[in-house]
């Protein structure tokens, strides 16, 4: 089965400098073929090849599907009434995170694979055609395992949190529990992981564990990415850049040697605008980043404590609004910049060849998803070529 859809207005398709706008490879009037589940021709929409079916994108924007590089979907219960008391001036801590590892432990694996498959059909109506899941909320080896278990049902790209907080049973032994993480956890997440992550951060992981763990999955053959600087200054950056992390995540407060690392290397830096929203944090700054030739990705970071949003297109908002982020540049960062996070060339790009991963607008342009916040412009969905929904 082939299938045409012509009348594009404007495609995106990240291939630099292949058409209009830079990076974003702009191509105007144009259709795209695809053939068993992956793209098979994009060219000009007359004279466009014949197909067994056809879509009609009736002048409208398409480009790829988000790449959503971060995210923690493997969790029970919610925490509406931590978010309530932070929007009454409380702070974020990130202590809350242990009030979900209870839950989820008390959770039965129907319940945990139903939040899932719940908020991957969420994101993938809002675009997100890749979606990274950690584990990080079980912090038992048992527990863990189940969670990454689970999250390798719904995606390839998943990543073995076990070091994101101490759990309150080795509060008194955080090195008993490093030594866990790096032994028996890892060995029992290796079969279902591709990655390995820590919370480096005061109150989570020092410098120390962090490399311990870190080491230890990239021993095991885990890639790595961190969670670094998100609530204030410290080595988590520096440390992913030295260990060739594929990304550092949040990266709120760096400093130039942070910056100045992270442009002599090919480590992305993840930006979580969705977690300063809900958190009432200031937001890291995209500009100085990208203006110091830095890699910029943006991920949801959906998670039940700090960042309850699977919308890709929210972040793109928040991106062009608060981080100092041209239209472009968070579009680029949304599809292409997830792509490089997660060290895939195969997505976020729209060429012959790739998986059909794509979002046809109901917009004349992708600039319409930072323009017009709050709006569900994603109007169709191709995952692996299959029209997904047509909300
Ligand atoms: O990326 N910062 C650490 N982990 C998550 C928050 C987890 C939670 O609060 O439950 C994050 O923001
Ligand atoms: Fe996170």
């Amino acid at each position: 089965m082939s299938l045409l859809i012509d009348n594009i207005g404007e495609l995106v398709t990240n291939v630099a400098d292949s058409g209009e706008g830079g990076p974003l490879g702009i191509l105007r009037g144009a259709a795209l073929v695809v053939e068993e589940g992956r793209v098979a021709w994009i060219g000009p929409a007359r004279p466009a090849p014949a197909a067994d079916r056809r879509i009609d994108a009736d002048g409208a924007a398409v480009l790829p599907g988000f790449v959503d590089s971060h995210a923690h979907l493997v969790f029970a219960g919610d925490r509406a009434g931590e978010f309530v008391a932070r929007m009454a001036g409380a702070r974020y801590t990130g202590g809350g995170i242990r009030t979900t590892v209870a839950a989820t432990r008390a959770a039965d694996d129907a319940t945990l694979r139903a939040t899932v498959a719940r908020l991957r059909a969420e994101a993938l109506r809002q675009g997100t055609t890749t979606i990274e899941i950690k584990s990080g909320y079980g912090l038992s080896v048992a527990d863990e395992a189940r969670s990454l278990r689970i999250a390798a049902e719904f995606t390839t790209e998943t990543t073995f949190l076990g070091a994101h907080v101490v759990p309150p049973e080795y509060a008194e032994r955080p090195d008993d529990y490093v030594g866990l993480v790096c032994g028996p956890m890892l060995r029992a997440a290796l079969p279902y992981a591709r990655w390995i992550d820590v919370f480096c951060e005061r109150g989570a992981f020092d410098a120390d564990h962090t490399r311990a763990v870190l080491t230890a999955g990239q021993a095991a053959g885990l890639g790595v990415r961190v969670h670094a600087n998100q609530l204030g200054p410290g080595p988590g950056v520096r440390l992913g850049v030295e260990l060739g992390a594929a990304s550092v995540d949040h990266c709120t407060h760096l400093d130039d040697r942070d910056v100045e690392a992270l442009a002599a290397s090919d480590t992305v830096a993840t930006l979580l605008p969705g977690a300063e929203f809900s958190t009432r944090s200031p937001y890291p700054d995209a500009r100085r980043l990208l203006d110091a030739g830095v890699t910029v990705a943006l991920a949801t970071d959906c998670n039940p404590g700090s960042s309850y949003t699977s919308s890709m297109p929210f972040c793109i908002a928040l991106a062009v609004r608060e981080l100092g982020m041209t239209p472009a540049e968070a579009v680029w960062a949304a599809t292409a910049g997830g792509a490089r996070a997660l060290r895939r060339d195969d997505l976020g790009v729209l060429r012959p060849g790739v998986p059909a991963d794509l979002s046809i607008l109901a917009a004349p342009s992708y600039v319409h998803l930072a323009y017009r916040p709050g709006v569900p412009l994603i109007s169709q969905v191709l995952h692996n070529g299959v029209p997904q929904c047509r909300p």
